[in-house]
């Protein structure tokens, strides 16, 4: 197991997530329920977006109806289902974006 630092933009506090949790849970479990909104962690609500402004990640498939394919060229995920492979830097983005 690795863990990773997650910067929650634009406040910049940091969290200590495991590769093995998602980035959702792992901010979570580490203090920062109040850093991003915390759903039904399992795909399906999609209050959990978040932009990934900087590192990699890997991802479970995701409900297009909360990440369209443009969604995620941006770098917009679902955190509650996605896993960090570097230091990130998110900033939530819980309501889709104007076009
Ligand atoms: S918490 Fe519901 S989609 Fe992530």
């Amino acid at each position: 197991m690795t863990a990773y630092t997650v910067t929650v933009a634009p406040e910049g506090r940091t969290f200590r997530c495991p590769d093995t949790k998602s980035i959702l849970v792992g901010i979570e479990h580490n203090g920062g329920a109040d850093a991003v909104q915390v759903g039904c962690r399992s795909g399906g609500c999609g209050v959990c977006r978040v932009e990934v402004l900087e590192g990699t990640y890997t991802a479970k498939r995701m409900s297009k109806a909360f990440c369209t394919d443009d969604d995620v060229a941006h770098g917009i995920l679902l955190s509650c289902r996605a896993y960090p492979t570097s230091d990130l830097v998110v900033r939530p983005c819980p309501k889709p974006r104007d076009h």
